[in-house]
């Protein structure tokens, strides 16, 4: 998927104008209308002066009489079209681009690797998705006020031009004179603006953060911190926002000052063309006309510009994750995996994660088909980091991962993850019905087979017992089950899914000796004769493996079944055998 493009006026062209051009033309023509019938009205009414001062007679009575009632048809037009026109905006432009850009940019989020995602504040990358969806203000300013504008000041010169060619040519100066002044006043504001927007997000991102990690925040004591960090990051968005609001409040009275300077000067350059009969009274009232209400449209101008300025600085805010590459693509005309004997193997990997020493420097292990293999080793040696390369959640740099003799960075990551079913430490759930959850990722699974996996996988009895059985909802994160349930849950989505290669990393490591024993109970239901890699700390539950690998520093320094290890002398697995049974008589 393409990134969106960086600028943020070439995003809003991009994503937002070119694939709605119809209604936009649309938008625009109607608003052109709507313009022509307001200056009519102004038009039509300084033509009634003028036709009333000419005397009473029998054609000036007529002339009046069409004059009012063209001025009545204009009025009943100027109430009625905007209202057409606003909704005519929202249905046929506004909703549909929000939706496009808030789907796109999802797809987009999802599309990064989980390591992206990791090293961002979801609530960050929710608030820029948030941010760049909101172009509704960016296209009704571009529509209802610049494009407006010009409609007004396009008619406003032309009638002018017709009046008097000096009066309509002052009245081009005033309004370029007037959009160069308010650029460069709006300048201090526009940054401030920038400010503005950033603080916001790293307030959003903080606070979601804090939120959604309440239980260890309640448990470590912490939400007074969690309150104090969040004041002190809202104080300093309030703080920016009051500068931005000043700077913006100055830049405006300076540009009303200009505008109000320019009508007075039109306005004495009209009485001396009146004075010195090259223009009629009807004309005074047209100019006075334009002077209320156009001269106080270009001020209203200024707010706009700036609101499309801090528009714009938003969206090109909330532009930075959806410019980022996704980091793990499939390659062109990518084939997906076919695993028929499920045999894996590292052949020569080198990896090292960002910025960080190699994790791993020309390793080789080779799984066979249906081999059940057991993986051990201290902390932080690379056990999690081994498996994630295998779902391909990083790119190596060095070397081949292969499934069934295919390299799996020539394949379709989808394939491949649904090559395999994955228990972690911590079983990962939605905060939807216990149904939902076992069955997530499978289509149009009937009822009857999630009732078997939850079977197979324990889960069935305490499903049972809760008041809405499978339709029961799992709290956040599966709050309201225990750990042990909710591995279970996790198993039994797994019989489901029923993929040829199973990874346990820790999956029983967080439980109770009891919870332990019930929940490899049910992952021996699950082996089956897939290939399975399992990383365990306590040794007891590696039982049940045909191999066990050791490894240190990212490098195998011990292989064997496991009694052939544990009989073996001072080899680091009988050690560690012998000290985790120290440990349980204890
Ligand atoms: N996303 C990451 N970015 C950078 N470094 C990482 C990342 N994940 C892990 N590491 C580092 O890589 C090393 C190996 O981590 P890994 O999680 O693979 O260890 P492990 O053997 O599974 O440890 P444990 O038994 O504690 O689960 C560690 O030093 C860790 O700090
Ligand atoms: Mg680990």
């Amino acid at each position: 998927m393409q990134p969106f493009p960086k600028s943020a006026l070439k995003f809003v062209y991009e994503e937002c104008i070119k694939p709605f051009k119809w209604p936009f033309l649309g938008c625009m023509l109607l608003i052109l209308a709507d313009s022509g019938v307001y200056n009519a009205l102004d038009w039509f009414t300084s033509r009634l002066v003028d036709t009333i001062k000419s005397g009473v007679s029998e054609q000036a009575l007529h002339q009046v009489l069409w004059i009012v009632a063209a001025i009545i048809i204009c009025d009943i037009f100027n109430v009625y079209l905007p209202k057409q026109v606003l909704m005519y905006r929202q249905k046929a432009l506004y909703f549909p681009v929000r939706e496009r850009i808030l789907s796109k940019s999802l797809r987009y989020i999802f599309g990064h690797s989980t390591n992206y995602i990791i090293n961002k504040q979801t609530g960050n990358l929710l608030a820029k998705s948030e941010q760049i969806s909101a172009t509704d203000q960016i296209l009704s300013i571009l529509i209802v006020i610049f494009w407006d504008q010009l409609c007004h000041v396009v008619i406003k010169t032309v009638l002018l031009l017709s009046i008097n060619i000096y009066l309509g040519l002052m009245f081009i100066g005033c309004v370029f004179l007037t959009a160069v002044v308010n650029y460069y006043a709006n300048k201090p504001s526009e940054r401030l603006s920038k400010m503005e927007n950033k603080a916001s997000s790293i307030y959003t991102g903080w606070l979601v953060d804090a939120i959604s990690n309440i239980r260890l925040v309640k448990q470590f004591n912490k939400a007074d911190y969690e309150k104090k960090r969040l004041s002190v990051l809202l104080c300093q968005y309030i703080d920016i926002k009051a500068r931005s609001m000043i700077a913006w409040f100055l830049s405006y009275t300076g540009v009303g000052c200009f505008i109000h300077i320019c009508s007075i000067t039109m306005l004495v350059f009209a009485v001396y063309l009146w004075s010195t009969a090259q223009i009629s009274v009807g004309d005074i009232v047209f100019v006075l006309l334009i002077i209320n209400g156009g001269f106080m449209y270009l001020m209203e101008l200024c707010i706009h510009f700036r609101r499309f300025r801090v528009n714009l600085a938003g969206i090109q805010a909330g532009l930075a994750p959806f410019n980022d590459k996704h980091e793990i693509e499939d390659i062109a005309n990518a084939k997906p995996l076919k695993v028929k004997k499920a045999e894996i193997e590292f052949r020569n990997v080198c990896f090292a994660y960002p910025n960080r020493e190699k994790i791993f420097d020309d390793f080789n292990l080779k799984i066979n088909s249906g081999e059940r293999v057991g993986i051990v080793g201290l902390s932080g040696n690379g056990k999690t980091t081994l498996v994630n390369l295998l779902q391909r959640a990083y790119d190596i740099q060095g070397g081949e991962i292969l499934i069934d003799g295919q390299d799996i960075s020539q394949v379709t990551q989808q394939s491949l993850h649904h090559s395999m079913a994955v228990i972690p430490q911590e079983a990962i759930l939605f905060h939807r019905s216990l149904k939902e959850n076992i069955a997530y990722g499978i289509d149009n699974v009937s009822d009857r087979k999630i009732v078997q996996a939850a079977k197979t996988a324990y889960a069935d009895g305490f499903i049972k017992n809760l008041p809405q059985g499978y339709n029961s909802l799992v709290g956040d994160r599966g709050c309201k089950l225990s750990g042990g349930e909710r591995q279970r849950i996790a198993i039994a989505r797994a019989v489901l899914r029923n993929s040829p290669i199973l990874i346990l990393d820790e999956a029983t490591s967080s439980l109770d000796s009891e919870s332990e024993q019930i929940v490899a109970q049910a992952i021996n239901n699950l082996l089956g004769k897939r290939t399975v890699i399992a990383i365990a700390h306590r040794l007891s539950t590696l039982k049940e493996m045909d191999r066990i690998v050791y490894l240190e520093n990212g490098k195998i320094i011990e292989e064997g079944t496991f009694n052939a290890l544990v009989k073996k002398r001072n080899s680091h697995f009988a050690k560690l055998w012998k000290l985790q049974q120290m440990e349980a008589k204890r």
